[in-house]
């Protein structure tokens, strides 16, 4: 069963802070949860997945952008941000909040640490989209969707338009 549900929003999950992840103790099951959590990524056309949104508090998130058009995975894995910087006013959406999509001023570049999938810590680089990658996916680990970053009133017009929107995917 490699595609799993994605969770969508007001379930608690999506609102929890997910504890640090103890490597050693998922890496003997970690291969067959990544495998899930891309194939439910590609299935639902995302850029980013995190594990509460296949019902998992795991501090855990992957994410391809696919910059050029080329598949480049990126598995994080107790992620902290080190730095950011600039800012880039633009769209963002959510499979937690399929087909609703809300401008939002995120950092322009961001560096980020991370265990990898083979629990080595590595610091990686992005901008635009994937530095919005970064940000976004970090947000859901710490229990916050992009919505909750949006002004009330623009929340409430995204939460609106989710009861009818369309998700492309399923
Ligand atoms: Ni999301």
């Amino acid at each position: 069963m490699p595609i799993r549900r994605i969770t969508k929003h007001g379930e608690k999950v999506l609102k929890t802070a997910c504890p640090p992840l103890d490597y050693a103790a998922v890496s003997a099951e970690l291969p067959a949860l990544l495998k899930d959590m891309w194939a439910t990524m590609a299935a639902a056309r995302g850029v980013g997945l995190a594990a509460p949104q296949i019902g998992l508090s795991l501090r855990l998130a992957v994410i391809d952008v696919k910059p050029e058009g080329k598949s480049q995975r990126i598995v994080l894995i107790n992620p902290e941000i080190v730095s950011l910087e600039g800012e880039l006013n633009d769209e963002e959406g959510c499979l937690s909040l399929p087909g609703v999509y809300h401008k939002l001023r995120r950092h322009a570049r961001a560096r980020v640490r991370a265990l990898d999938e083979h629990g080595v810590s590595r610091e990686l680089s992005g901008e635009g989209l994937l530095a919005r990658a970064f940000q976004h996916e970090i947000d859901h680990l710490d229990g916050k969707l992009y919505v909750d970053r949006l002004p009330f009133e623009d929340r409430l017009a995204v939460l609106d338009a989710i009861k009818t929107a369309k998700p492309g995917w399923d």
